[in-house]
């Protein structure tokens, strides 16, 4: 058998996405002088030559050290799996940050098998962050083994969200932030929805909610959060609901209807 299975199968899948990250991570911090923007499902919806570069890194290097395994990039990147595990990177997650060279930006590696999310990382250089979860294992940062924040009731609970790139969206958007503000907290908008779900896995926020995501968006980021104790979520309209066990329901309530 070409790999080991159990704890160890996940320990290596780890350490290799890791190896990855990092690699894409030194690529991504050398800033291009001048920036190819190619617009993708909306005039808002844009890809750069580094979300492509980084992409081509990251599924070369995978491949290079397990051929048989699948891959869904957010750049195209596409492949059946004959191992039983898919890769599922967002090469530059954030990429409205990136362009304006804000902080948070991060690539986003997650693996799964037959029973969903295995391993998870999320590397942030510009935050000095990096965030890896096994199924089973807990969460780290940086490390160090991390919780989210329980219990959290919903006038006291900061929570990320963030935007889809489709107008229209955008719209209803704006109306379930009215509807929740006046409910919660406050609200933070940083840019990018793997940072935001290892955010509330590290208790730097109570709760994240974002409607849209896509799987490379959250494979990584999600499975943090559950490896830290959160509860995530889509609810009927499509929108991923994150937050420690108390919080959970009742931001799923204010978020429904
Ligand atoms: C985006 C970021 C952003 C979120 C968008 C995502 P991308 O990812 O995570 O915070 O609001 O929904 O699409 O396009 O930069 O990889």
């Amino acid at each position: 058998m070409p790999h080991s299975h159990g704890k160890n199968h996940g320990e290596d899948l780890l350490a290799l996405a890791l190896q990855v990250a990092r690699e894409a991570g030194e690529l991504l911090m050398k800033r291009p002088l001048a920036f190819d923007i190619s617009t993708k499902t909306s005039a808002l919806d844009f890809a750069t030559q580094m979300d492509t570069d980084s992409e081509t890194l990251i599924v070369e290097s995978l491949l290079q050290a397990r051929p048989t395994d699948g891959i869904v990039g957010e750049e195209g990147a596409s492949r059946p799996s004959t191992s039983g595990i898919t890769w599922v990177i967002d090469p530059i997650d954030g990429t409205v940050n990136y362009l304006y060279a804000l902080p948070g930006w991060n690539i986003s590696i997650g693996a799964r098998d037959g029973q969903g999310p295995l391993v998870g990382v999320v590397h942030a250089p510009t935050l000095n962050s990096t965030w890896t979860a096994i199924r089973g294992g807990g969460a780290f940062f940086n490390g160090v083994a991390i919780a989210c924040n329980d219990p959290v009731t919903l006038d006291r609970a900061l929570i990320g969200t963030g935007f889809e790139y489709d107008v229209d969206k955008r719209i209803e958007q704006g109306r379930v932030v009215a509807h929740l503000l006046p409910l919660i907290r406050d609200l933070r908008r940083m840019g990018s929805a793997a940072v935001d779900l290892c955010y509330v896995a590290m208790g730097a926020f109570d709760g994240f909610y974002e409607s849209g995501l896509k799987e490379w968006d959250s494979a990584a980021g999600g499975l943090v959060a559950t490896e830290a104790g959160a509860l995530v979520t889509t609810n009927e309209a499509g929108i991923t609901i994150c937050a420690g066990p108390a919080l959970h329901p009742a931001l799923v309530e204010a978020l429904t209807g």
